[in-house]
């Protein structure tokens, strides 16, 4: 019988609705840490997320809390990620918990990505304790807050706590709430072993480490595990807990949540929502909810400098290590050379990988514009997985075109629902169904192509709705759809690297828009260099990028050298970021000027 005093929670919330902060008052209140120890959004521990200020990767942290009856609990908070591109890795971490702080920002109330959450908790049967953050802002409107959580999502908020996770009110009420309310783990110390990967990282010294919660059973140091979606095996070299530094313990058993080391070499091996179990003595069946994580958007990656292309794959790899989710394959480009099709769960998990690569890595690279998978159904009746759309066949090969579609929840102030919709319309949204969440709030649910999304959704619905509107989505299959290729000549060469998919209703627009684009960008050289874009054969769209005046440098040749060079200095800086295509020098802003065209 696991240990009634463990209580396993999570925390849900809407970005920027103060799950960070609560988490660090939680830690500070309980002594995991001392106040000067605590260094500030203790959860968030990768630089990139400190400065976007978002939750990428889940972690967990052990919490000794005495109670007002008098016993000591072990509180397990395990964190998740706060973003629609990681909703999978966040349901796991909630099937690890019996229960949920459903944080609610009291100025904000229910956003998208709340409903999400609290839907994936509700799913994984959690007990939820509702917390309005933030009261002490002037503009707080608990009342309302707490009326919109029981409109909208139907849980009594009659008690839910009032809190500041700023100033410190209502830790001490929450910390009691969850040893009341949150039941504790069910699971048998005795039979045979069964836990649930939730997180997992690479470590130099001691190899692939499974973040787990102990669901049934125990495992120790030489156990031999097993994981049960590949029957791979290794044997345990040490099992911990998070305090949350990791410190190892002699076992882990039933009700628990820590770490599993076992010279793991590839983080592959484990993977987010697997189970593991012993070899000795294995359980029957895993723990439901398992699936491969499949990326979503793709792009190609090429490093500026040719030379340049070993430590591209090197960095890649090292990323991949902690990464399983990032996939990446060489891949060439008549324009860009050699680079890689890189796979990512979405567009921010995107940025961040190309943001690391450039920083952490110090590689200037060349991104090209992310694209989706379609499936494309050939005349001999084989459906191809196309990831780049310079791999499309040519039109009179191809049978059919399928797109992925999602489904897609959007919350908004009723006095937007004009401009959203006009939106979705010219998105090819299909309109699902409209609620009012409160007097002035409303949730739209469109069906949306995945690539409208990539495109440009998120700056439209911010500029749209003056930032006011939330949006959260799902995959939900893949739909035939008529769509076109546009292919991209320079200077009458095709540039691979600029193609693209679209909706033929679109393609003339996006076509013209282009190449008026690229006419911006592309600086200019001795000659004159037309822009064309074209379907098939046929050209929709031509600009020109006039022929350089000669006299750029004679000009300053009146005597003042250092204006010169530094012209000359300018000159080299901007040529940092361009490729040379043919006898073109293309700028990265034109692999990108697809995305920003209408
Ligand atoms: P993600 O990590 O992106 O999910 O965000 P989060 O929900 O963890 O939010 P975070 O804790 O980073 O807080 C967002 C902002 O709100 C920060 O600037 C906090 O300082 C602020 N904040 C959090 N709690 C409170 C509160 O109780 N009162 C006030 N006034 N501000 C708060």
């Amino acid at each position: 019988q696991a240990s009634q005093r463990i209580r396993n929670f999570s925390i849900i919330a809407h970005i920027d609705h103060g799950k960070s902060t609560l988490a660090d008052r939680l830690i500070e209140y309980t002594g995991a840490l001392s106040k000067r120890e605590m260094e500030e959004q203790v959860l968030d521990s990768m630089d990139l997320e400190r400065e976007r200020g978002i939750t990428i990767k889940l972690q967990a942290v052990r919490l000794s809390y005495q109670a007002k009856d008098g016993e000591v609990y072990e509180l397990n908070l395990i964190d998740t990620p706060g973003h629609v591109d990681f909703t999978y890795e966040v349901s796991r971490s909630l099937a690890a918990c019996e229960g949920a702080l459903l944080v609610v920002d009291a100025v904000q109330g229910i956003e998208a990505q709340t409903l999400a959450n609290v839907y994936l908790a509700l799913e994984n049967n959690l007990e939820i304790i509702p917390v309005i953050n933030k009261i002490d802002l002037p503009s707080a409107e608990p009342e309302r807050v707490q009326q919109e959580i029981e409109d909208v999502i139907g849980l009594d908020a009659s008690d839910a706590i009032l809190a500041s996770a700023k100033v410190g009110t209502g830790v001490e009420e929450i910390l009691e709430r969850i040893v009341t309310m949150v039941p504790p783990p069910q699971g048998d110390d005795d039979a045979p072993l069964k836990a649930l990967i939730f997180d997992s990282k690479f470590d130099a010294y001691k190899g692939a480490i499974s973040y787990v919660r102990v669901v049934e059973g125990r495992v120790a140091k030489g156990t031999t595990m097993k994981m049960m979606s590949t029957g791979k095996e290794f044997e345990v070299t040490e099992v911990g807990v998070f305090t949350p530094a990791m410190k190892i313990v002699e076992e882990l058993k039933a009700g628990q949540v820590g770490f599993i080391a076992a010279s793991i070499k590839n983080v592959k091996d484990t993977q987010v929502g697997d189970t593991i179990t012993d070899a000795e003595r294995p359980a029957a069946e895993p723990l439901p909810g398992y699936r491969k994580s499949t990326p979503m958007v793709f792009c190609g990656l090429y490093p500026v400098e040719t030379n340049d292309y070993n430590r591209l794959r090197d960095s890649l790899e090292k990323l991949h290590l902690n990464d399983a989710s990032l996939v990446f394959e060489p891949e060439t480009s008549a324009a860009l050379g050699f680079g890689f099709r890189c796979g990512f769960l979405g567009l921010l998990h995107m940025e961040i990988i190309q943001e690391r690569l450039e920083r952490e890595y110090d590689l200037n690279l060349i991104t090209t514009a992310p694209s989706v998978i379609y499936k494309v159904k050939n005349i001999l009746g084989e459906v191809l997985d196309i990831d780049n759309p310079a791999n499309l066949p040519p039109v009179d090969q191809i049978e059919t075109i399928a797109e992925p579609v999602v489904k897609a929840t959007i919350l908004v102030p009723a006095d937007f629902v004009g401009p959203i919709m006009e939106l979705n319309q010219e998105k090819r949204g299909t309109y699902l169904a409209m609620d009012y969440v409160s007097k002035s709030r409303v949730r739209l649910v469109y069906e949306l192509p995945l690539s409208e999304i990539v495109f440009d959704y998120f700056d439209e619905l911010k500029s749209r709705t003056k930032g006011y509107a939330s949006l959260d989505y799902e995959l939900a299959g893949y739909k035939e759809s008529d769509l076109v290729k546009i292919d991209v000549l320079l200077n009458g060469e095709l540039v691979d690297a600029l193609s693209f998919i679209v909706h033929r209703s679109k393609s003339y627009n996006r076509g013209r828009k282009l190449v008026e684009k690229l006419q911006g960008i592309i600086p200019r050289q001795m000659f004159e260099i037309p822009i064309q874009s074209v379907i098939g054969n046929r050209v929709i769209a031509r600009e020109t990028v006039r022929a350089m005046r000669k006299d750029v440098l004679a000009k300053c040749y009146g005597g003042d050298i250092s204006r010169k060079r530094k012209l000359l200095e300018k000159q080299k800086a901007g040529k940092k970021r361009m490729k040379q295509v043919g006898n073109v020098e293309i700028p990265q802003d034109a692999f990108m000027a697809v995305l920003k065209i209408e």
